[in-house]
């Protein structure tokens, strides 16, 4: 039997916050220690879908880079490349786009919500940038893929691609399975009711893993909660107490169970600080080795680019094939 074969991404966006860690990179860390063959690409090409000033992309891309590597990815490990220096992905979601009918696309939520946080009709990046991620999958054959929920779409777009790809040209790729996170969604300590997001307008509402003991202080300090005063794990009733509750049991890898016995005759506001000081704890080796990393930029850089070499080993064989099905 064939070995698994995993890719992810993560758009270059900057210093992470406290849910991508939760609920994608720390999974990728376990991933790489668990599988031989592991790709991570910082998705360069994806994020021009979003208006972006290029300086400020550039500078995204190292920050992104310097966190990942900073949280235990390991170029040892895994191949870890920036998804543009590996130009195969561009002219696979050509191929692919020519077997895929607009109207799919057209239903995607993510094309109607982006379009609208944009304020515009949409390009043609934003609409067709899940056939992209498509080629992004196939173009390693890769088997598995470590998604959040709001991707599980695009991965059945994915598999529907390569599936329609193998009937149309014969047998060719595997149909990617998701790895699904099973992490809870961080929320936002200013509304529990909304995900803790890099794009949430509110001030205080997101932790970034590069934040100082006094801005995580801060943000506890002000996390909204409700009027008891006991700790208790009730996330309908009581979101706000909970997600500090989850958040609390993420960052030591004790069981909600035993955190909210740990609590015991604490009021809230001294357990938010309890919370606060555990995640201080955990990524206070982090930020300093995010710290150290962003000063080498030549540094940060090389390891994208060894990345990439080893990435397109694979991927250039593939693609020749490719190219012989389709008849080029
Ligand atoms: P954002 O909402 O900040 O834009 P992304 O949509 O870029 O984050 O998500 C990147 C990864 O981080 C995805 O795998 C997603 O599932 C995960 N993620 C994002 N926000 C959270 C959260 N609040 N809790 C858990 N996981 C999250
Ligand atoms: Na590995």
């Amino acid at each position: 039997m064939a070995v698994d074969r995993i890719f992810s991404g993560i758009q270059p966006t900057g210093t992470p916050h406290l849910g991508n860690y939760l609920g994608a990179i720390q999974n990728w860390v376990n991933l790489q220690e668990k599988c031989s063959s592991v790709l991570y690409s910082i998705m360069d090409m994806h994020s021009l879908t979003m208006p972006k000033e290029p300086a400020v992309l550039r500078q995204n891309i190292l920050d992104t880079t310097a966190a990942i590597l900073a949280c235990g990815i390991d170029p040892k490990k895994c191949f870890l490349f920036r998804q543009s220096l590996v130009p195969e992905h561009a002219e696979l979601a050509w191929i692919l786009g020519c077997i895929t009918n607009v109207p799919r696309l057209l239903r995607l939520p993510q094309w109607k919500m982006k379009r609208a946080s944009q304020n515009s009709e949409g390009t043609v990046g934003l609409l067709t940038y899940p056939v992209l991620q498509a080629a992004d999958i196939l173009l390693y054959k890769s088997t598995r893929v470590p998604v959040g929920e709001d991707q599980v779409l695009h991965l059945e777009l994915a598999q529907d691609i390569a599936q329609h790809f193998n009937k149309k040209y014969g047998e060719f790729f595997p149909v990617p399975k998701a790895i699904l996170s099973t992490t809870k969604k961080i929320k936002s300590l200013r509304d529990p009711s909304v995900k803790m997001s890099k794009s949430d307008p509110q001030k205080l509402a997101t932790i970034n893993i590069a934040d100082s003991p006094d801005e995580i202080v801060l943000k506890f300090r002000k996390a909204v909660t409700d009027f008891t005063s006991e700790v208790t794990y009730d996330p309908a009733a009581r979101p706000g107490v909970s997600n500090l509750v989850s958040i609390h049991a993420a960052v030591t890898g004790l069981s909600i169970k035993e955190v909210v016995h740990q609590a015991t005759g604490l009021d809230t506001a001294h357990y938010k600080m309890v919370v606060a000081e555990s995640v201080i704890q955990k990524f206070a080796p982090i930020r300093n080795e995010i710290k150290k990393l962003q000063e080498d930029k030549s540094h940060l850089i090389k390891v994208l680019e060894d990345g990439a070499e080893k990435a397109k080993e694979l991927a250039v064989p593939v693609y020749q094939e490719i190219r012989r099905l389709v008849g080029f």
